[in-house]
């Protein structure tokens, strides 16, 4: 060696390929093509904004901060998939096309297993949540056969912005529920107006909306996992038409095809839900099941 320096790129190109380089003998054919994709891509990320070392040592800590808050009931790897729209286009590569099934969208942090079960148009808030809303359709393959025995895992927040999981106050039953569609495919539950609502903003993730003037908030919407044995299951939303943030969803997860009225009724209306009493709501909502 007489000591003369390579120019920079050509370093960074003999880092990239001894990393790339050191999966070669991966035996998993998969696992080698993703990490040694995701050393070239992180290498030409790092050159391309030609990252500094306070900057790099500033992302250490935010990552470090990321594992210390999350926990079974905070999930913050998740929140920033979500807010980088990696969420969404994870969703777009799995259903590259609908083909006339309801379309998907993200599950976020929310979701809990074993909600209760419920009876048809039976009510999920356990005690004083909003507007009451009965949402009612049928579930449907796609050609237009009713599906009997589907499960719809449903969850949502109530006019506090909460979900259950997040409310010291709320029964864990409160919002949730898992209700079964009839021979005919038919199904109903009665929950409430959903409201929009700030994700969670108080860790890493709020850390970097603040400082990119991007907001927290997400449009009002229902969530429901459906499931029937030989289709896929499906995890998506049901969004309000008339909800503020439609078009700046915190997380990029509304799809127009999920977007759908509260048509507003009296309590004089015949079709009132028993114990409502109030101003309500109905939506319609059919779910098409894809084959699995
Ligand atoms: C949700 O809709 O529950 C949600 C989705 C992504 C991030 C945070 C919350
Ligand atoms: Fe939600």
């Amino acid at each position: 060696m007489n000591g003369t320096r390579l120019p920079a790129s050509s370093v960074a190109a003999n880092i990239t390929a001894a990393a790339t380089a050191s999966f070669e003998s991966c035996p998993d054919a998969r696992l080698r093509q993703i990490m040694q994709a995701l050393v070239r891509h992180l290498h030409a990320f790092a050159s391309e904004v030609q990252v500094t070392e306070d900057e790099w040592a500033r992302a250490i800590q935010i990552l470090t901060q990321t594992g210390h808050i999350t926990d079974e009931r905070r999930q913050e790897f998740i929140l920033w998939s979500d807010v980088l729209g990696l969420s969404m286009l994870v969703d777009a590569l799995a259903h590259p096309s609908a083909n006339g099934a309801t379309e998907s969208t993200v599950l976020g942090p929310f979701w809990t297993p074993n909600a209760p079960k419920r009876g048809y148009a039976e009510s999920t808030a356990e005690g004083a949540g909003g507007t009451p809303a009965l949402v009612r359709g049928r579930v449907l393959d796609q050609d237009g056969r009713a599906i009997a025995g589907a499960e719809l895992d449903i969850w949502q927040n109530g006019d506090n912005r909460l979900y259950a999981v997040q409310d010291a106050e709320a029964p864990e039953a409160h919002l949730r529920g898992r209700f079964y569609s009839r021979a005919d495919g038919t199904y109903a539950f009665v929950g409430v107006r959903p409201v929009p609502y700030t994700i969670p903003h108080d860790g890493p993730v709020g850390l970097m909306l603040d400082a990119t003037r991007r907001h927290p908030w997400r449009p009002a919407h229902i969530h429901m996992i459906v499931s029937a044995p030989g289709f896929q299951r499906l995890q998506t939303h049901i969004f309000d038409a008339e909800s503020a943030y439609l078009d700046s969803d915190a997380v990029f997860a509304v799809k127009p095809s999920l977007v759908r009225h509260f048509e507003p009724r009296t309590p004089e209306d015949p079709e009132t839900p028993p114990g409502v009493s109030g101003p309500w709501c109905v939506v319609e909502n059919d779910i098409v099941l894809a084959r699995a």
